[in-house]
C-alpha cells in the first residue's frame, strides 16, 4: 500500500488551484442515469471515488469518455442486480434514486456503517416510500419498486445531504409535485439542482430548506461545470495556517467556505478574499478557538479533523464538538502519536495546544482524517510516514504534487 513521507518545517509559498468538488460530481454522475442523451461534465476531479462511480455507470451500460471532461451517454442503460463495486463507495447509494426514477425498480446493497459512524439510509428510504415505492430487504439487498412514482411531501428528520439528493433524483421524473422539507442546503445540492434544471427538470428552492420538484416526462443532454471543492480549499488553507507562509488558493467560491475563513480569522490567521480566490497569510502562530460541526452553512464536519490537527499546535485550549457523525475522532489517536494533547469525551474533544509536534508513523483512518495528518506532518519536526493513503486519494486530486509545488517536502512511496 502507498504511503506519504513528509518532512515538516517548510513554509508554504505560492498558489494552489482547487479542483472540482467530489461531493458535487458524484450525485451529478448518478443523475446522468436519468438522461437518454449525451451530457458533458467539466471540472471533474480525478479521484478514486469518481473512477469508481464511472465504472458503476458503465456497468449499467453508460457510454463514457473520460478525457479532460466526462462525456456520458445513458441512452442504452439497463437495470441490473447490484455490482459488488457499489460497496467501494457510500455515494453509490445515490444510484438508487436515479435508477428508481428511470426504471421504477432498483436493487441495491444496503450500505453498512463506516469508520465515521453508522450512517443509516432510513431517510432516503422514507423519501422513496412517500413517492410510492415498495421496499423489500433480503440478505443485505434492498429491492425498491413501484408501478408509478408519484410526487409527495417528504419531511427529512435531519437535513441529510445524501437523502436530499436521492429524493430529488427520484422525484424529477415522478408524476406531480414533490416537496422536500427540512432538506440539506449544501452548495452540492444546489449544483445538482442546477445540473438537472439545465437538463429540463423543474426544481425550485435548492439552497433553502424546502425544495419543490415538479415531475417532467424526460430530460435532455447538457454541459455542466462542477463547482470547486470547498473542502479541498479549506484543507489547503489550514496547511498554510499551520506551516506559516503565504499562499493564494485559486478557484474557490468564498461564500462556500465562510465558516472556515471566519474560524481561521478567529485563530489570528490573515485571509484576504478575492473574486474567486483567497490569499492566506500566517506566521504559523495559531490561537485556539472552539468549533462545533453542523449542517451547512454551519461549520462543516468534513473540516473538523483538519481543524483539530491545526489546533494541536495552537496556543491555548480549543473545544471541538462533533454533532454530525457519532464517531469522527479516529484521527485523534494518530495525532497523539505525534505529540498532540487531546482528550475525547463522547462527541467532544478538548485540544490543549503543544509547542511542537514530532514526526511519527501514523495511519489515515478515513479521508479527512488523512488530510488532518498531512496538516500536522507539514508543521511537525522531523519526518512523518502516513499509511493507508488510499483514503486520501478518494478525495484529494494530486495532493502531493500540489503541496510539493508550494514548497512542501512530501513524497509518495509506492508499496
Ligand atoms: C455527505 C458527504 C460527506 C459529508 C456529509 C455531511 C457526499 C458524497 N458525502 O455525506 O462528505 O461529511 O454529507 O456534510 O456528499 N443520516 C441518518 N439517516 C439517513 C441519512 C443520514 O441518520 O438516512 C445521518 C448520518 O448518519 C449522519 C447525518 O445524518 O449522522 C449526516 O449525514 P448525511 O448528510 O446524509 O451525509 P452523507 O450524505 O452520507
Amino acid at each position: 500500500m502507498d504511503k506519504f513521507v513528509i518532512t515538516g518545517g517548510n513554509k508554504i509559498k505560492g498558489s494552489i488551484d482547487i479542483s472540482g468538488s467530489k461531493n458535487s460530481v458524484l450525485p451529478i454522475l448518478a443523475a446522468t442515469l436519468l438522461i437518454s442523451d449525451t451530457c458533458i461534465i467539466n471540472n471533474v476531479p480525478r479521484l478514486r471515488d469518481v473512477y469508481t462511480m464511472v465504472e458503476l455507470l458503465k456497468y449499467y451500460g453508460a457510454e463514457v469518455e473520460f478525457d479532460e471532461s466526462i462525456k456520458i451517454n445513458c441512452s442504452n442503460i439497463e437495470n441490473k442486480p447490484p455490482s459488488e463495486k457499489v460497496k467501494d463507495i457510500r455515494a453509490s447509494f445515490l444510484l438508487v434514486g436515479a435508477l428508481l426514477g428511470r426504471f421504477k425498480r432498483v436493487s441495491m446493497f444496503m450500505p453498512g456503517g463506516c469508520n465515521i459512524g453508522q450512517r443509516p439510509v432510513d431517510l432516503h428510504l422514507k423519501g422513496f416510500s412517500v413517492l410510492g415505492a415498495n421496499q423489500i430487504l433480503e440478505c443485505g439487498i434492498i429491492d425498491i419498486f413501484t408501478k408509478y412514482l408519484n410526487g409527495g411531501e417528504v419531511y427529512l428528520d435531519f437535513p441529510s445531504v445524501g437523502a436530499t439528493e436521492n429524493v430529488i433524483l427520484a422525484a424529477v421524473m415522478a408524476k406531480g409535485r414533490t416537496v422536500i422539507s427540512n432538506c440539506a442546503i449544501e452548495p452540492e445540492i444546489v449544483d445538482l439542482a442546477d445540473f438537472l434544471t439545465k437538463a429540463g427538470a423543474k426544481i425550485s428552492g435548492a439552497g433553502s430548506d424546502t425544495i419543490i420538484v415538479d415531475g417532467v416526462d424526460s430530460l435532455k443532454g447538457v454541459e455542466h461545470s462542477v463547482i470547486p471543492d470547498r473542502i479541498e480549499a479549506g484543507t489547503f488553507m489550514l496547511a498554510v495556517a499551520g506551516t506559516g507562509g503565504q499562499c493564494r488558493i485559486n478557484n474557490v467560491i468564498t461564500e462556500h467556505i465562510k465558516p472556515v475563513i471566519l474560524k481561521l480569522r478567529e485563530m489570528e490567521v490573515d485571509i484576504t478574499e478575492e473574486d474567486d480566490a483567497v490569499v492566506v497569510y500566517s506566521n504559523g502562530n495559531i490561537v485556539n478557538t472552539d468549533i462545533k460541526t453542523m449542517p451547512y452553512p454551519g461549520f462543516p464536519t468534513d473540516m473538523q479533523a483538519q481543524f483539530t490537527a491545526l489546533m494541536s499546535k495552537g496556543a491555548g485550549t480549543g473545544i471541538v464538538n462533533e454533532t454530525v457523525f457519532e464517531n469522527r475522532f479516529m484521527h485523534i489517536g494518530e495525532l497523539i502519536k505525534m505529540g498532540a494533547n487531546i482528550a475525547v469525551e463522547g462527541r467532544t474533544a478538548v485540544v490543549r495546544g503543544v509547542e511542537t509536534l514530532a514526526g511519527a508513523e501514523v495511519k489515515a483512518t478515513d479521508l479527512r482524517a488523512g488530510a488532518a495528518l498531512i496538516i500536522s506532518a507539514l508543521s511537525a519536526e522531523g519526518t512523518t510516514e502516513i499509511g493507508n493513503i488510499h483514503y486520501i486519494d478518494r478525495g484529494y486530486e494530486m495532493i502531493e504534487k500540489k503541496l510539493s509545488a508550494v514548497g512542501c517536502e512530501i513524497k509518495r512511496i509506492e508499496g
